[in-house]
C-alpha cells in the first residue's frame, strides 16, 4: 500500500469537499436535530459525507468507512484499511458563524493511524500527517512540541466542566482553570486538536467525543509528540464514544494526575 498515493488522493478529495461546502452558503442549508434540540445536523453534513464515501469507494472499493452521519456501512472492527470521517466538525459553528468548522479524516490500517487531516474549510488551512514521516500545517512542517509549565499553558475546555456534573470532580477542574494561563473553547474538537498539535493550545479535554472527532487528530498528534488518550490514560477508542484529552507531553501527566478525578 503506497501511503503517498493515498495521501494525495485524500488531500484532493478534502479540498474538493471544502469547495462544495463553501458554495453551500449561497443556497439553502436545511437544519435538523438529532439526539437533542442542540444536536444539529444539516443536509450539507450528510451530502459531504456521501461525497467522501462515493469518492473513496470508487477508487478503493474494499476500504471500510466510518462516518458520523452513518451514510455508509456499519463498521465494528478496525481490521484492514478504515477511513474515519467527520464531514463537518463544529456543525453549530457552521450554521451560526459560517466559520470555525473542520473536515477531519483519519486513515487507519489494522487500527494503526497512517494518515490524518484536519481542514479548516473557511480559512483553507490543512493540518496533516503521514505516520512516521511527520506533520505539516499547509506546507510548513510542524515541530515537536516544546517543554512548558502548566502555569504557562493555554487549554481548550468546555464551560460545562466547571459546573457540577456526573463525569468529573468539578472543583478540581476549577483549580486547573485557576492554575493555567488561560482557557479557550472553540466549538470544534478537531480545531482544538489542530491547535494543540501546532502549539496554539497546550491541551484540550472533553467529556465525550466520538471516533470521527479525534481519528485524524490522533495521527497528527503522534508525529509532534502530543499525547492523546481517554481521561483514564488509556489509548483512544476508535469504535465508540469516550472521554478525551490531548496535551503537550510536558503537562499531560500533571493534568491527569492532579486535576482529573473521574466519578
Ligand atoms: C462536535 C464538536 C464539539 C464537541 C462535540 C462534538 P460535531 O462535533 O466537535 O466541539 O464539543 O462533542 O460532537 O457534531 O459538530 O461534528
Ligand atoms: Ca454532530
Ligand atoms: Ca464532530
Ligand atoms: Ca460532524
Amino acid at each position: 500500500m503506497d501511503l503517498k498515493v493515498i495521501d494525495k488522493f485524500a488531500k484532493e478529495m478534502i479540498l474538493e469537499a471544502g469547495k462544495r461546502i463553501r458554495s453551500a452558503f449561497s443556497y439553502d442549508i436545511i437544519i435538523e436535530t438529532k439526539a437533542n434540540p442542540n444536536d444539529l445536523v444539516t443536509n450539507i453534513d450528510r451530502e459531504t459525507e456521501t461525497f467522501f464515501i462515493n469518492h473513496i469507494k470508487a477508487t478503493y472499493p474494499t476500504h471500510k468507512i466510518l462516518g458520523e452521519e452513518g451514510m455508509g456501512e456499519r463498521v465494528d472492527s478496525l481490521e484492514g484499511p478504515v477511513w474515519i470521517i467527520d464531514p463537518i466538525d463544529g456543525t453549530m459553528n457552521f450554521i451560526k458563524q459560517h466559520r470555525h468548522f473542520m473536515i477531519t479524516i483519519g486513515f487507519f490500517v489494522d487500527g494503526v493511524g497512517k494518515l490524518g487531516y484536519i481542514y479548516d474549510v473557511m480559512r483553507g488551512d490543512l493540518f496533516h500527517a503521514i505516520h512516521g514521516e511527520g506533520a505539516w500545517y499547509n506546507n510548513t512542517p510542524l515541530s515537536k512540541l516544546e517543554p512548558l509549565n502548566l502555569e504557562e499553558a493555554v487549554i481548550g475546555i468546555n464551560a460545562t466542566w466547571v459546573a457540577p456534573n456526573k463525569k468529573v470532580n468539578h472543583e478540581k477542574i476549577i483549580d486547573l482553570v485557576k492554575k493555567v494561563r488561560g482557557t479557550r473553547s472553540y466549538g470544534s474538537a478537531a480545531m482544538e486538536i489542530a491547535f494543540v498539535v501546532s502549539g496554539k493550545l497546550d491541551a484540550y479535554i472533553s467529556m465525550r467525543l466520538s471516533p470521527w472527532d479525534i481519528g485524524g487528530g490522533t495521527v497528527i498528534a503522534q508525529e509532534v509528540g502530543a499525547i492523546a488518550s481517554n481521561l483514564k490514560g488509556q489509548p483512544c477508542n476508535l469504535l465508540s464514544q469516550d472521554t478525551f484529552i490531548i496535551a503537550n507531553p510536558f503537562i499531560y501527566e500533571q493534568i491527569l494526575t492532579d486535576y482529573i478525578e473521574e466519578k
